[in-house]
């Protein structure tokens, strides 16, 4: 059984509640996190929720989460349509990664139906908004039990 997750959430992200509430609803990044650790506790796992606006700092979380947790759910935000260095950092760390998204970026731009992050991650999950989030626990738990 994994005892811990790291959620790690990318650019923009700490905005949730006021930025463009029409696309990404108006649940704070606040409520995310702790909508994810009372799930979380009822399945019995830990969990890290964390953000930050800068591509190295979301590689650090990620190399450090090596040492402490048994997979990653990313919100790596618009990072996902471009970072390179993100997606070697997944590679590099051999976590099991879901890849998760609040709105539903193949139904946005052209742009967003690009994904580095989704080439190795486990799954995608985008378009429930907020709900996405607990969704993603379940998927990353059920693929640590089943080891695949
Ligand atoms: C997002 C989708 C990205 O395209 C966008 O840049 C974000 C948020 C989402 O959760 O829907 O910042 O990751």
């Amino acid at each position: 059984m994994p005892s811990s997750i790291l959620i790690l959430n990318g650019p923009n992200l700490n905005l949730l509640g006021t930025r463009q509430p029409e696309v990404y609803g108006r649940t704070t990044l606040a409520d995310i996190e702790v909508m994810c650790k009372t799930h979380a506790k009822q399945r019995g796992v830990r969990v890290e929720f964390t953000q930050s606006n800068h591509e190295g700092g979301l590689i650090d979380a990620i190399h450090a989460a090596r040492a402490t947790h048994s997979g990653i759910i990313l919100n790596a935000g618009a990072y996902t349509h471009s970072s390179i260095a993100l997606m070697d950092a997944i590679s590099s760390v051999e976590l099991p990664t879901i890849e998760l998204h609040l709105s539903n970026i193949h139904a946005r731009e052209d742009f967003r139906h690009q994904s580095y992050i989704a080439r190795v991650a486990v799954g995608v999950i985008c378009g429930f908004g907020a709900a996405g989030y607990t969704l993603a626990i379940d998927a990353l738990l059920g693929h640590l039990e089943r080891g695949s």
